[in-house]
């Protein structure tokens, strides 16, 4: 079994095939995180080095006879605030005499099989319990009546635990959670360089690698999404670490609101990471018997570099967290129209895109923002969930009806947590946005954010949206999210439990997402927040693709989509072909190919060679369906690392065929190219379909080949497909 106890050492051992964990439960009930790094199969656990002196200035617990034991230098588990461990505290539970001690020892384990749901969150799930196992350790703060309960599993194939805690008040009076972490993470040596995932909008995830140092970085969002600004992402790589060798841990976690991942390194080169929902407005008030669930935190370790972390998350996130009809069906290709025609369209429109679209093989029409209320701009009729008849002009259905007989699915665009001061729905329900009592409400893009925590107000924008959706032949739903919070406060919480809200709002969101997929479970849900502003695990459990950025620009998309590739599969991507000139179509192509391949512009306006090489797009999207939905990356040149050129590979769980992609961002007159592949069988024998010619996986991998001869200008790029016979 991958989870053992050990009585007598009192000692908890998980193995992934890729990672051991070791926990102890030290004298006192201290729970002592000793180990997590590459896989231990032997049990020399007493040898387990942790700093075995007293230093100055660090608190002892007077029960215990080890005198060198100091909570604030060993690697506590779980550990609290106030209690003798001056290092950020996993967890702080204000408690009702007022101070906010915390410190939780150990009470029982339980080990099962299979993985138990996190109620109304997002989280990563196996369908046959023989697949993972779980081991759930129940602490207890005996002077307060807090318990926490931290939850492991274990994948059976993947170098992945999931991680969770839950407290709960089993005290007589009421308590309020000030922070908790979904992980606390201790490391015994700081040699480490922190990753994470930067951007802005039109600028989502770039990658930025800065040696740790002493004291804390972080990242974190406290805009109520995760943002575009940090992705809830962190890595820690062994200095030297790349793409293919050396030490990575990866933590992802599994949610889409405020978060905070906090990297301490303490003045014995000691490192603490802590990742979880961020503290920052964050108080959670505890009624006694009440619990609390925290979002669940990914950690990926491998000692195989980033790409092997980022291969770990996508095939979990593939196998164990998208869920529905289009985890395995193929995607409909869609045209959307949005960058084609912005608000101005009508029911003709779009049908005569559908028209065009149908000729190059496209499946399905979105028809995007612009469809409800009087909505000819952005600053009207967020809430009002109706045909703008005006420019719909025989109702949806009859539109509908006509793009279904071109063969076309259809497909529409919503931003059900919003409203616009200009609505219906606003000046029958002012009090259902957002604020704070005496502030005005800030406003972005026009617009203010519902109040999700509500039920009333998620009952009226589900019945809005049930009605669009069970009246009309809808296969496709683009959830937009188009601003951050600001006054965040609901007129239905009490004073004592103002900051909860941030978190609410994102139950509740998800409790709308979970309502209308388990209505419409073959509805396909894309993911949006201004392109990339609500790009994670959270989201990707309810919408299996989101749209990667409102930047389209192609060479500037690289960039894009290689730091996305960090933990979300090509399948998760949406890339579109657009009309921005900066390539040509094929370039344009080839790197949508990367993700759920589509297109965003306006059809009519392509010329019939444009036409013809969108329409080939296409087929090779259907031709290359699986391999580039289930396939595995290999980044093999950055636009982090080289200005000039970036290439990528897509390659098949059984090795046998691998399709190559470059992209030259800027020219260079070093035609010297040479490529080692990577990921190949080296015992096979790859055919070059462009060519004939063939080589053993050894030599593609080795020596590599000189890619010079191939189209090298500004923009330009091509493909390269190999295949070894079955
Ligand atoms: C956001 C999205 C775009 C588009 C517009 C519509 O910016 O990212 O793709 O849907 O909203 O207003």
């Amino acid at each position: 079994m991958p989870i053992r106890f050990y009585e007598e050492e009192k000692l908890f051992k998980l193995d992934t095939p890729g990672s051991t964990a070791v926990l102890q439960i030290y004298d006192e009930g201290y729970l002592l995180g000793l180990y997590y790094g590459a896989p231990i199969p032997d049990m020399h656990f007493d040898n387990f080095t942790f700093r075995d002196y007293f230093a100055s200035f660090c608190p002892r617990n007077e029960n215990l006879r080890d005198r060198f034991f100091s909570p604030d230098v060993f690697p506590i588990e779980y550990s609290g605030f106030g209690t003798g461990d001056f290092r950020p505290a996993a967890v702080a539970i204000r408690n009702a005499d007022g101070n906010d001690c915390t410190d939780f020892r150990y009470e029982s384990y339980v080990i099962r099989p299979g993985k138990p749901k996190l109620e109304g969150l997002p989280a990563t799930y196996v369908t046959d319990e023989r697949d993972a196992e779980t081991l759930e350790i129940t602490m207890l703060d005996r002077t307060t009546g807090a318990a926490a309960i931290l939850s492991y599993t274990v994948f059976e194939t993947e170098s992945v635990i999931a991680r969770s805690v839950r407290i709960e008040n089993r005290s007589e009076r009421p308590m309020d959670i000030e922070k908790v972490s979904s992980v606390s993470l201790n490391l015994p040596d700081a040699d480490y360089d922190f990753i994470h995932l930067w951007g802005r909008w039109a600028a989502e995830r770039n990658l930025q690698r800065t040696p740790l140092r002493h004291g804390q970085q972080s990242v974190s969002s406290v805009r109520g999404s995760s943002s575009h600004f940090h992705n809830p992402f962190a890595a820690l790589a062994r200095r030297g670490a790349d793409e293919d060798h050396g030490e990575v841990y990866g933590v992802n976690l599994v949610y889409s609101g405020n978060f905070d991942i906090t990297v301490d390194v303490d003045s014995y080169e000691t490192l603490r990471l802590n990742a979880g929902i961020a503290p920052a407005g964050f108080l959670w008030h505890l009624l006694p018997g009440e619990s609390f669930q925290t979002p669940e935190a990914v950690t990926v370790f491998t000692t195989d570099g980033l790409g092997e972390m980022s291969r770990i998350f996508h095939r979990l996130y593939l196998h164990n967290l998208i869920r529905g009809r289009y985890k395995t069906e193929r995607r409909p290709v869609l045209i959307n129209a949005w960058e084609g025609c912005f608000f101005d369209f009508d029911d003709e429109k779009m049908v005569s895109f559908a028209a065009r679209a149908a000729e190059m093989g496209f499946e399905m029409l979105v028809m995007d923002d612009g469809w409800f209320g009087h909505r000819d701009g952005d600053d009207s009729s967020l809430g009002d969930w109706f045909v703008y008849k005006d420019k719909i002009r025989g109702g949806l259905g009859p539109m509908i009806e006509r793009i279904r007989a071109l063969g076309l699915k259809f497909g529409i665009w919503f931003e059900p947590e919003m409203i616009s001061p200009d609505s219906k729905l606003y000046q029958a329900h002012p009090d259902w946005c957002l604020r704070v009592p005496g502030r005005p409400n800030s406003i972005a893009r026009n617009q203010y954010v519902l109040d999700m925590t509500r039920e009333d107000v998620r009952d009226n924008i589900f019945e809005q949206m049930r009605k669009i959706l069970s009246e009309n032949d809808i296969a496709y739903v683009k959830w937009d999210f188009n601003r951050n919070l600001t006054e965040a406060g609901s007129a239905c919480l009490p004073a004592e439990r103002g900051e909860e809200i941030f978190h609410r709002f994102v139950l509740g969101t998800y409790s709308l997402l979970e309502r209308l997929l388990a209505e419409f479970p073959d509805l396909l849900i894309e993911g949006c927040s201004g392109g990339g502003g609500r790009f994670d695990p959270g989201m990707l459990y309810y919408t299996p693709q989101i749209w990667t950025s409102d930047n389209t620009d192609p060479i500037e998309r690289l960039a894009i989509q290689f730091g996305t590739s960090l933990c979300y599969p090509a399948s998760a991507m949406g890339a579109h072909v657009a009309k921005c000139p900066r390539t040509g179509y094929e370039t344009k192509g080839n790197i949508a190919l990367w993700g759920t391949f589509g297109c965003e512009l306006d059809p009519n306006t392509l010329t019939e060679e444009e036409k013809t090489i969108i329409r080939g797009q296409v087929a090779d999207y259907h031709r290359f369906y699986d391999l580039l939905h289930y396939g595995d990356l290999y980044r093999v040149t950055t636009p982090f690392e080289n200005a000039f050129r970036c290439a990528w590979e897509m390659v098949s769980p059984d090795k046998r065929e691998m399709l190559f992609t470059n992209v030259t961002m800027r020219f260079s007159h070093n035609r010297k190219y040479i490529v080692r592949f990577k990921g190949l069988n080296p015992a096979l024998t790859y055919r070059l379909e462009e060519t004939g010619e063939e080589f053993s996986g050894a030599f593609l991998m080795n020596a590599g080949l000189n890619l010079g001869c191939y189209p090298f200008g500004d923009g330009e790029s091509f493909r390269l497909y190999f295949t070894a016979d079955r």
